[in-house]
């Protein structure tokens, strides 16, 4: 695909968003089918289902632009899923330490987060119209929301790891 104008830009990082959207679908599927925790397998569960609503999402504003939806490949969305086999082959039904899913979790919010981001202000200098505008709006939202939880259980698992090992933050 030649990148020449901002719209093109535009359609380029949208054609990526999609394939970083499927990606995690499938991603959150299998980090919901063997996680350490009912917690974090109902977490990854959720936000699943959410993806899937991303997907549509991002179908609609390909229809919106008269475009098909066509997915351009993410190297960073690859690369978090192989390193997550990596550091886990999920023989005999075992789960991954829950540092290495939160790891891989918050990264790829942080990565979708970046490209709805992204899309938007490219959305903004091309005055493009609501009905493609609000569907990213409301994507990065709860994109943060997710953020923000994972982030939040981070935390509290710090704090009772902290306890168990009789490390105090001051
Ligand atoms: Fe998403
Ligand atoms: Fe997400």
């Amino acid at each position: 695909m030649n990148i020449e104008t901002l719209e093109d830009e535009f359609g380029y990082q949208l054609q990526r968003a999609y394939y970083v959207e499927r990606a995690h679908v499938e991603l959150l599927a299998e980090m919901a089918a063997d996680a350490a925790t009912d917690d974090l397998a109902s977490r990854f569960e959720t936000h699943r289902d959410e993806t899937e609503r991303h997907v549509e999402r991002l179908e609609r504003v390909f229809e919106e632009l008269g475009r098909q939806p066509r997915a351009t490949r993410s190297q960073t969305a690859d690369g978090l899923a192989e390193s997550r086999r990596t550091r886990f082959d999920g023989a005999d039904g075992e789960s991954p330490p829950t540092y290495v899913d939160l790891e891989i979790g918050l990264a790829a919010e942080r990565l979708e987060i970046r490209s709805y981001e992204g899309l938007l202000a490219l959305a903004g200098r091309l005055a493009y119209a609501d009905d493609i505008v609000e569907p990213l709006e409301e994507t990065l939202e709860e994109e943060r929301a997710t953020l923000g939880k994972l982030e939040a259980l981070e935390m509290e698992l710090s704090i009772v790891d902290s306890l168990e090992t009789g490390h105090t933050e001051q």
